[in-house]
């Protein structure tokens, strides 16, 4: 079995901005706040080794009198606890002669190697009683004891309490600021961040409401320098797609048009071929042919009505009053006979009185002409279709067929968009051409399901003051 690649996600400008600032901003950061951390508990560290050697020479200032006043070494011990009382932690002393032997103390507090000690070196070393974790100075002390000159080791020791303490007390006063202000700073290049990004949002919601049909340069105000190339290459762009597509809509036009001729011949010649008397392959080939025929003359009136309804292509429009009620009824009752081939129910629903809207009628029937036969194609044997008019200058269409999904319903009125799982013919043209429309008389088309909760509701709504014409 082969194991789909990960799945790569998508370059972001934000994401590469964040992770450009934050990561090493946090980097940063994080290192000064080593460093200063640890030269915090470096300098502390110094300031209590000293006290721990200052302690030690008192201790052996203490001896030294001590043996000159008494000739002991072990006298005043009240002395020497005054001077090695702690409050916070527990001290061990250790006096030992040249042998190892000891003089002092209670021997509990380890020697350090012999080897460290010199006379002018004090020297520094941690090490353990029990499980207690020590800190310990040793320095020699040089003595005349009967004529005779003796060179002893001090040494002195304290658990880790106040330095461990003073490390937890660096760590609140100085690290939890510290993370403070990381934090802060991550909320504040994430806002900079997002407001630098806004132009970019602002310019995707103006390309976003555009109408596909509107080629005219942008205007979004207040740009950054930054992203003004990048609109004027649109707008280059734009420029450059309205000629392409004005020549395109003359081509369909045209194209269309040529095409009606050979196709009006091919369908007459086809009907003289069938009404022959010919062998059942034959006749039957030509019911193809006249089926195929009849299609593309579909298809061809379907390019032309999108090519003459297209904004701007045909500037021939002429709004005129009329009845959308009347004018609906007689446009309705010409597709009674194909409904009934289909087996559907066709009616209409006017309003009592005339609805006066400005239109232009032939166009309106193309309009009205495409939602009746989608509905006659697209419902099932045995489906009501309703053509209603009413006093709010509605026109709709209602079905109760199969309707149309929610997340469709805007794109079918995209050209050639046709739903899946569709096995009636088209080409995906008649909603296109029933916006087009009703744009052009400044109504609104809609799409919803019909009353009952089923089917396809088609409404197009004309303004209730016609525009001027
Ligand atoms: N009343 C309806 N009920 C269900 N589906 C519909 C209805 N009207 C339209 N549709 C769906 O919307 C799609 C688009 O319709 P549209 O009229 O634009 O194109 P078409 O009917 O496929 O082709 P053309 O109208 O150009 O012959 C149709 O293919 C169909 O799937
Ligand atoms: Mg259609």
């Amino acid at each position: 079995m082969s194991s789909k690649p990960p799945k790569k996600l998508p370059r972001s400008l934000r994401r590469t901005l964040l992770l450009w600032l934050l990561l090493p901003l946090l980097a940063l950061f994080s290192i000064g706040t080593a460093v200063v951390y640890h030269i915090a508990l470096d300098y502390s560290e110094d300031a209590y080794d000293r006290g721990l050697l200052e302690a030690a020479n008192d201790v052996i200032q203490l001896t030294k009198e001590s043996l000159k006043n008494t000739g002991q070494v072990a006298t005043q011990s009240e002395a020497r606890d005054m001077i090695l009382a702690d409050q916070f932690d527990e001290t061990f002393l250790s006096i030992l002669d040249e042998q190892g032997k000891l003089l002092v103390g209670n021997g509990k507090l380890p020697k350090p190697h012999l080897n460290d000690i010199s006379s002018e070196n004090n020297f520094f070393y941690d090490t353990k009683v029990g499980h207690k974790e020590i800190r310990a100075v040793a320095t020699l002390l040089t003595i005349q004891v009967n004529g005779k000159a003796h060179t002893w080791q001090i040494l002195v020791g304290e658990t880790r309490h106040k330095r461990d303490q003073l490390a937890d007390d660096i760590i609140s006063i100085f690290v939890i600021p510290q993370a403070i202000i990381i934090l802060l700073s991550t909320g504040l290049v994430m806002l900079g961040v997002r407001r630098g990004l806004a132009p970019l949002e602002v310019l995707r919601a103006a390309l976003a409401k555009r109408s596909h049909n509107d080629m005219q340069a942008l205007e979004v105000p207040d740009l950054p320098t930054e992203v003004q190339p990048l609109t004027r290459e649109i707008d280059h762009l734009l420029l450059r797609l309205a000629a392409v597509f004005e020549v395109q809509k003359h081509f369909t036009a045209d194209a269309a048009h040529q095409l009606r001729t050979p196709l009006a011949g091919l369908a007459a010649q086809t009907d003289f071929a069938r009404e022959q008397d010919n062998p059942p392959p034959t006749q039957h080939a030509l019911e193809q042919i006249k089926l195929v025929s009849t299609r593309l003359n579909h298809a061809v009136n379907q390019l032309l009505s999108v090519a003459r309804n297209e904004p701007g292509a045909d500037k021939s429009v002429q709004l005129a009053p009329m009845d959308l009620n009347e004018f609906s009824r007689d446009a309705t009752l010409e597709w009674v006979e194909v409904a009934v081939r289909y087996g559907i129910d066709l009616g209409f629903e006017g309003h009592s009185e005339p609805v006066l809207i400005a239109g232009d009628d032939v166009r309106l029937k193309e309009m009205l002409d495409n939602l009746i036969d989608n509905a006659l194609r697209y419902c099932p044997k045995g489906s009501r279709v309703t053509v209603r008019v009413d006093e709010k200058q509605i026109l709709s269409v209602e079905d109760n067929g199969h309707g149309i999904p929610p997340e469709e319903r805007e794109r079918i009125f995209e050209r050639f968009h046709r739903l899946l799982g569709n096995e009636a013919h088209g080409n995906g043209l008649g909603l296109a051409i029933v916006k087009e429309i009703a744009e052009i008389h400044g109504a609104e088309v809609t799409v919803s399901e019909g009353a009952g909760g089923y089917g396809a509701w088609f409404k197009v709504s004309f303004p209730v003051h016609p525009p001027a014409q």
